[in-house]
């Protein structure tokens, strides 16, 4: 397995991976790695099969935190990465650095890829500048590694809905697939950023589990719901936790992600809650 960290070196190997016909999965990561993003490997490795290459990339990328976001306290452990990738047959990381991504010298950076339809509402009103930073290091990233297929987790359902968007209105060639949520024992969505949970936080976390689950269990018997009331409802019931507080909880189609006029099976739902200091997603199809 060989670790580049720069983008030229990255952008070279890529080129003759392309020429030599070879193909290319990748999965873009900010690192802190665990079994959520060693799923996403094993897709790639099964997409490109062994005489395939998968590159996972590792980069805490600034422009998709806000100002008050956590981009300096971001988890990082280069060597767990590595050890992690290199036991699920990893060929490349490509771990580039702040500058050579977005150079402060010379004429710096000052053009931005931004996706102006999936990319509104849910994480889009709660993070304004998120999506934009997202889509401008995923463009990035495939023009530097031109992978021929790239992996996204279903954790950030509204993620992928953004990058298959762009993918699709740019024309990038590359397929997107997108893998299911792996999650705890207890249902909590693997994320790096549990690491910052106190237990306690750790246990009242599980609610946003929970409230899907709970949502699931209401809509099974065939129901047709009022989104709002439904989703006060969820939202009492997750701030019974002391240190909960939900940002939104939403309906949708999973396609469009249009919001639901009517809550019933097969409506998609998504919610944000802030645990203690750290703001947690999740999201299923009811
Ligand atoms: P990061 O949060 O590191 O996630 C990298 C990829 O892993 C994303 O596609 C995410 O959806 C997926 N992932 C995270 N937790 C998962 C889980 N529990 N189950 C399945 N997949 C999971 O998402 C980003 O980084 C960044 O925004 C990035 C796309 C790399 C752009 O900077």
């Amino acid at each position: 397995m060989r670790i580049i960290r720069n983008v030229v070196q990255m952008h070279t190997l890529a080129r003759r991976w392309q020429k030599a016909g070879r193909k290319v999965g990748f999965v873009p990561t900010m690192g802190y790695l665990h079994e959520g993003h060693a799923s996403l490997m094993s897709q790639a490795r099964k997409r490109v099969g062994t005489h395939g290459i998968v590159v996972v990339s590792i980069f805490v990328n600034p422009t998709q935190f806000a100002p008050t976001d956590d981009l300096t306290k971001y988890p990082r452990d280069l060597p767990g990465d590595t050890r992690l990738c290199r036991s699920r047959g990893v060929n490349v990381i490509f771990a580039p650095t702040d500058d050579s991504m977005y150079p402060k010298t010379g004429a710096g950076f000052s053009t931005f890829v931004e996706e102006l339809q999936v990319s509104q509402g849910m994480e889009g009103s709660s993070r304004p500048t998120h999506f934009r930073g997202v889509t401008t290091v995923v463009a990035k990233l495939f023009n530097i590694v031109l992978p021929t297929v790239a992996v996204f987790g279903a954790k950030d359902f509204q993620q992928a809905a953004v990058i298959k968007k762009m993918v699709a209105d740019l024309n990038f060639p590359v397929e997107i697939l997108v893998s299911e949520t792996v999650r705890e024992p207890d249902g909590l969505a693997m994320s790096s950023r549990n690491s910052y949970l106190s237990p306690s936080g750790r246990r009242q976390a599980s609610a946003l589990h929970e409230a899907i689950e709970s949502a699931k269990a209401t809509v099974a018997g065939g129901k047709a719901l009022n989104p709002e009331s439904l989703a006060n409802k969820l939202k009492q019931r997750i701030e019974t936790q002391p240190d909960a507080q939900v940002d939104y909880i939403a309906f949708f189609d999973a396609n469009t992600l249009r919001p639901a006029k009517r809550v019933k099976k097969g409506v998609h739902m998504a919610l944000a809650v802030r645990v203690e200091k750290t703001r947690l997603i999740d999201n299923d199809q009811l």
